[in-house]
C-alpha cells in the first residue's frame, strides 16, 4: 500500500516469527516515519518563523492576523487522511488476528501464579514449553486460575489477557522454527517477572513425534522428577535453602515440625506435603499469613507429587 523500508524503523524490534509480525511492523514503521516527518515540519516551521519574524526594532508591531482557507483546509485534511489510513490499516490487521481458521490447532493455555501450562487435545500437558508446528494456524484458548495474567509473545506480536472465570482466545501462524520467549505482561504479584515459558516451533513431523512421547520423565528417578518440577513451577516462591522467599525455603523442611496460623502443629511428612501442594490454604505456616499459593490440584499428577516429596527429602 505504501512504500516504506521497515529495515530502518524496526532495527530495535524482536525477530518476526508469525504472519502478523511483518504487517504490524510495517504499520509501526509507517507511524514512526510519518510522526517523524510531522515533527520535523512542525518544529522546523516553528523555528523558521521564530527566526524570520523575530522582533528587530522597538517599532515592530504584531501584524493583524487573518486566516487562509486553503492552508487551514490542507493542514486539517492531510492529517485526517493519515489518521484514516492508520485506522483502516490497523483494523485490517486486527480483524485478521481475530479471525481463527477452522482448521486451527487448538491449545489450552492455563495461567496461574506464576507459571503457564499448555494442554493439548491428545491429553498431553506441558509446563515449560508450548510446542507448535511451523506454518500451521494455532488457536490458543486462554484461562487463568487466580488473577489477571497476560500471554505475550513479542516475536509473534501477539498478546492476550488471561482472565479468571472466562476464556479468551488468540490466533497465530508461526512462520519460523525456533524458540521464542513467552512473557506474562500483566502485573500479577511477586513472581510476575519470572512467569516465563517458551514457544518451540518445529516441523509437523517433529510436532507429531513430540505429541507421541508419553512420559516426559522417562528414565528419571522420582527425586529428579521433583527437581524438574521445582525448577519449572516452584522456584519463583520457594528457595532450596532454608531462607523464605514468597513461601518457606525448602531446605530441611522434610519431617520438621510446622506450626500454623490455625490448628495444631504437624510434622512435614508425605501427607502434609501432598496437602500443601493440592490445597495450600488448608494449613498456613505461621509467619506466612495472607500468602496463599494457588492450588496445584489438577495440575500435577500422583507421580509428580511423589517426585516433589522425594526431592524435598534430598534437601537436607
Ligand atoms: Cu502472571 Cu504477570
Amino acid at each position: 500500500m505504501f512504500f516504506i523500508n521497515p529495515a530502518y524503523a524496526n532495527t530495535f524490534m524482536p525477530p518476526e516469527a508469525s504472519q502478523f509480525a511483518g504487517p504490524l511492523d510495517s504499520l509501526y514503521s509507517f507511524l514512526i516515519i510519518s510522526s517523524l516527518i510531522a515533527c520535523v515540519l512542525v518544529i522546523g516551521g516553528f523555528i523558521y518563523f521564530a527566526v524570520k519574524y523575530r522582533r528587530q526594532t522597538e517599532n515592530d508591531k504584531t501584524a493583524y492576523i487573518t486566516h487562509n482557507n486553503v492552508l487551514e483546509f490542507t493542514w486539517s485534511f492531510v492529517p485526517f487522511v493519515i489518521f484514516m489510513v492508520v485506522f483502516a490499516w490497523g483494523w485490517i490487521i486486527y480483524n485478521d488476528m481475530r479471525t481463527f481458521p477452522e482448521d486451527s490447532l487448538e491449545v489450552h493455555v492455563v495461567a496461574q501464579k506464576w507459571n503457564w501450562s499448555f494442554l493439548y487435545k491428545s491429553g498431553k500437558e506441558s509446563a515449560e514449553e508450548m510446542v507448535v508446528p511451523v506454518n500451521k494456524p494455532v488457536k490458543l484458548i486462554i484461562s487463568s486460575k487466580d488473577v489477571l495474567h497476560s500471554f505475550y509473545v513479542p516475536a509473534f506480536r501477539i498478546k492476550q489477557d488471561a482472565v479468571p472465570g472466562r476464556y479468551t482466545a488468540l490466533g497465530f501462524t508461526a512462520t519460523k522454527k525456533g524458540n521464542f520467549q513467552i512473557f506474562c505482561t500483566e502485573y500479577c504479584g511477586t513472581g510476575h517477572s519470572a512467569m516465563l515459558a517458551k514457544v518451540r516451533v518445529v516441523s509437523q513431523e517433529e510436532y507429531e513425534e513430540w505429541l507421541r512421547q508419553g512420559d516426559p520423565y522417562e528414565g528419571m528417578s522420582l527425586a529428579e522428577v521433583g527437581q524438574k518440577i521445582y525448577s519449572q513451577r516452584c522456584f519463583v516462591c520457594h528457595n532450596t535453602t532454608d531462607q523464605p522467599l514468597v513461601g518457606p525455603g525448602f531446605k530441611g523442611i522434610w519431617m520438621r515440625e510446622r506450626t500454623f496460623v490455625k490448628g495444631d502443629p504437624t510434622v512435614a511428612d508425605e501427607n502434609y506435603i501432598r496437602e500443601s501442594i493440592l490445597n495450600p490454604a488448608a494449613k498456613i505456616v505461621a509467619g506466612f499469613e495472607g500468602k496463599v499459593m494457588t492450588p496445584f490440584a489438577g495440575q500435577l499428577d500422583d507421580k509428580e507429587i511423589s517426585g516433589i516429596i522425594e526431592y524435598l527429602k534430598t534437601l537436607k
